[in-house]
């Protein structure tokens, strides 16, 4: 038998795939999607244009990209059987659990062999970009009380989204700043929820039931759920003085809590996406007013890098998103969604590349219970 390989907690630093989709340097902060810096793609592309690039390994023409986004735009209704699983669901339930009910309720209208028939794989990976941000929408408005907002044919991705919110079509800021963090969400190597991705598709199962696994895995507050809390932590924080918040943090930190926000299995600096996130925020605060929790952020950034860089915790790219996202009115439990929205992308170009040379996940383990115990009937059990 072959020599058992030793056990690493969260198989941290161990490959699980062979994959030309994401690669990052985390030493020094490096991001790259199909070989392109991410500081490139969030300057230069639509979340359309980098949807592409991940799906299909190269930046689309300008004849593909506008078939492609034509694609999108064709497949972004829904079921209204699927809007009446979203009427039934609780409205006090989280959005992410009405997203995963939904993605779940897709793969029963629009069956298929996705794994033999690669047209209808390229269908499956539209309908379901094309489609989660029109789920995470109705639901908003149906938690509500009121009627989901029909997609635009009309507007981009990122502003369609931000349109089927509340019936307003976002200025060119916004809908360039939500663009650009669709862009830096869309992709991550193999993070928890992309690595449920691959796991669940090496079973041939369909694309919906990886998609909805996947969303379950982002949903936790140590993956995508972080961006939600960061916000909640940020505004406990009322007084943004640098001694008030170095005194909050050294508590934290001695009681072992965790920073929402900060730290990560593979960066040893700050995560390129925070910073640009900064950038971003920083253009929506040109044009809409600044918020007093991006000061408290600031300073629990400086108090974070003293007390902790050393370590190499850091901002990573939920710390300053919900501040972008509140800006742009997102309501803050659809922030992790928001996630889903971009990551999606990434999620169906690791399936599509796990099918294309797939071998079922089946890792091993280490054994510490007890082995060929005696059995006692019940009836002497003391
Ligand atoms: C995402 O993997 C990806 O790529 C994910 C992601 C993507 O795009 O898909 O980048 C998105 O999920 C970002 C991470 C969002 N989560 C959070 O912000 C939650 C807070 N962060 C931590 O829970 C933690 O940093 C993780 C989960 C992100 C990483 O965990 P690891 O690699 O398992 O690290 P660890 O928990 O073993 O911590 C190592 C040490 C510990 O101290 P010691 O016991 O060695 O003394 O670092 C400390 C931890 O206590 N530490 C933190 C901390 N993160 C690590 N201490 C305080 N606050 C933190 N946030």
């Amino acid at each position: 038998m072959a020599e058992a390989l030793p056990y690493v907690p969260g198989l941290a630093g161990v490959p699980a795939a062979r994959t030309s989709v994401c690669l990052i340097d985390g030493e020094v902060g490096k991001l790259e999607y199909r070989g392109y810096p991410i500081e490139v793609l969030a300057e230069h592309c639509t979340y359309e244009e980098v949807a592409y690039l991940l799906i299909f390994g190269a930046l689309p023409t300008k004849t593909q990209l506008d078939a492609f986004s034509a694609e999108l735009v064709a497949e972004r209704g829904l079921k209204f059987r699927i809007v009446d699983v979203l009427k039934t669901l609780p409205e006090s339930g989280h959005p992410m659990d009405a997203l995963t009910a939904a993605v779940a309720t897709m793969g029963m209208f629009y069956p298929g062999d996705h794994v033999a028939d690669p047209d209808f794989r390229r269908l499956s990976a539209i309908r379901l970009i094309a489609k989660v941000p029109t789920i995470v929408a109705a639901w908003d408005r149906i938690r509500r009380g009121d009627d989901p907002i029909k997609p635009s044919t009309e507007l981009g991705h990122a502003a369609n989204f931000l349109y089927m919110l509340d019936g307003n079509e976002p200025g060119p800021v916004a809908s360039r700043v939500f663009d650009v963090a669709l862009t830096l969400h869309a992709e991550h190597s193999m993070n928890a929820s992309t690595f449920t991705a691959r796991v669940v598709g090496s079973t041939l199962t369909d694309p919906y039931a990886v998609v909805a696994s996947a969303v379950g895995a982002l949903s936790g507050p140590l993956h995508g759920g972080a961006n939600e809390r960061v916000l909640e932590m940020l505004s406990k924080l009322d007084d943004p003085s640098a001694a008030s918040v170095r005194r909050w943090a050294e508590d934290r930190l001695a009681r072992k809590e965790k920073i929402m926000g900060f730290g990560h299995r593979v960066y040893r600096v700050k995560d390129p996406r925070a910073t640009i996130l900064q950038g971003l925020a920083q253009e929506l605060f040109d044009q809409k007013g600044s918020t007093p929790i991006y000061a408290v952020a600031g300073e629990l950034e400086r108090q974070m890098s003293e007390l902790v860089g050393d370590k190499g915790i850091y901002p990573n790219v939920d710390y300053y998103s919900g501040i972008v996202y509140q800006k742009l009115g997102i309501p803050t439990d659809l922030f992790t969604p928001v996630f889903a929205i971009a990551r999606v992308a990434g999620w169906l170009a690791h399936l599509l590349e796990q099918l294309e040379d797939n071998r079922i996940y089946r890792p091993s383990q280490v054994w510490v219970g007890e082995a060929d115990r005696a059995f006692v009937p019940l009836s002497d059990r003391g």
